[in-house]
């Protein structure tokens, strides 16, 4: 069975764009493959980050995945610095990736400019992810449109590595992105993309209220000023959305209702939240027994950690075999006490 690698950062939030784009694609992959799901926390301190919440965050984010339907008996779900492996092997394919390579990233680029002084570790941010995908020999990577290029570097340090330590063989495999069809949820200010840090998203385990109080502000078509003006539905960020959450009928009425003009945007927001609150109500739920339990939840990351260190340490030995390290006589027991 193919093997499938996917990280998403504690951002402390689960928003519905993450959600739609790729959470739910996660919990389909379980069904066709073997599937090592990771929060990413060590990415999440490339930049200046609230130490004082990280670990909230990174239960928090587990708690959303699993309440969406990422099953533990199912897939591996860990927290990417429980196991150490990945540090160590990002350290070894950096000595092989040309600087020239990561300072070419586009989100590097982007990124850099807010810093008066550049963290090495931003440069070296996609060595890791090459790292975290490259550790469990994985053969796909679902990501979004904003990661293929870093994907691609990470085919690029297989290849490299391969040539000069593989011995003829293809001992990393290339990963290959899964890309499915392509959701850009754009946020409420229907202006960017759905995102965190933009202040523009509605949480997936946003209670009834807070669903509305966000999108009864939200901006829909700007011709349409007044309930009387015929609006366009396809130029509407809430019609958009009514399309993931509303049956096909309810997404008809609304397309005509707003065109004729007989329904105002808080008319159409209001049929919005009610199917929202209803289709998030069950993962809400979930979500509120596992928060009730955390130490439930941290068992299931120790499990994951378990299951991905048994991987990675096997990886591991290999690599550091073929890159001619002196084996540890205590390599071993080191393994075994973390099982
Ligand atoms: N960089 C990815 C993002 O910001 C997260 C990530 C880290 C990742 N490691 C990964 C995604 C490995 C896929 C595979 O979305």
């Amino acid at each position: 069975m193919p093997r499938i690698f996917s990280g998403i950062q504690p951002s402390g939030e689960l928003h519905i764009g993450n959600w739609l784009g790729a959470v739910q694609n996660w919990v389909t992959l379980q069904e066709s493959y073997e599937c090592i799901y990771c929060v990413v926390d060590l990415h999440a301190v490339t930049g200046k980050y609230d130490q004082a919440t990280l670990a909230e965050r990174t239960r928090e984010m587990a708690i959303g995945l699993l309440a969406s339907g990422v099953d533990p008996e199912r897939a591996v779900l860990f927290v990417q610095s429980h196991v150490p492996e990945h540090s160590e092997l990002q350290w070894l394919l950096n000595t092989i990736t040309p600087i020239g390579e990561l300072e070419r990233m586009t989100q590097f680029k982007d990124k850099a400019q807010r810093f008066e002084s550049v963290p090495a570790g931003l440069l070296n941010y996609p060595v890791l992810m090459a790292a975290d995908i490259l550790l469990y020999r994985a053969d796909l990577v679902p990501v979004g449109d904003d990661q293929t290029q870093h994907l691609e570097l990470t085919r690029e340090i297989a290849r490299k590595w391969n040539a000069e330590f593989g011995g003829g063989e293809e001992w990393f495999p290339e990963p290959k992105p899964l890309l499915t069809e392509a959701k850009r949820i754009m946020g409420l200010d229907g202006q960017s993309k759905m995102s965190k840090s933009l202040g523009n998203t509605i949480g997936l385990l946003d209670s009834p209220e807070e669903i509305w109080q966000k999108l009864r502000p939200a901006v829909t078509d700007p011709a349409r000023v007044t309930k009387r003006d015929p609006g366009t539905p396809e130029l509407c960020n809430i019609y958009h959305l009514h399309r993931y959450f509303s049956p096909p009928e309810t997404v008809a009425l609304v397309a005509e209702n707003c065109r004729g003009a007989r329904w105002g945007c808080l008319d159409c927001k209001r049929v919005l939240a009610d199917n929202m609150i209803a289709t998030l109500a069950p993962i809400r739920a979930r979500a509120l027994e596992l928060r009730a339990q955390p130490g439930r939840v941290d068992q299931i990351l120790g499990d994951g950690a378990a299951a991905a260190r048994r991987i990675a340490g096997e990886t591991m030995r290999e690599v550091r075999e073929r890159m001619g390290f002196l084996e540890a006589a205590t390599h071993d027991s080191r393994l075994t006490t973390h099982d």
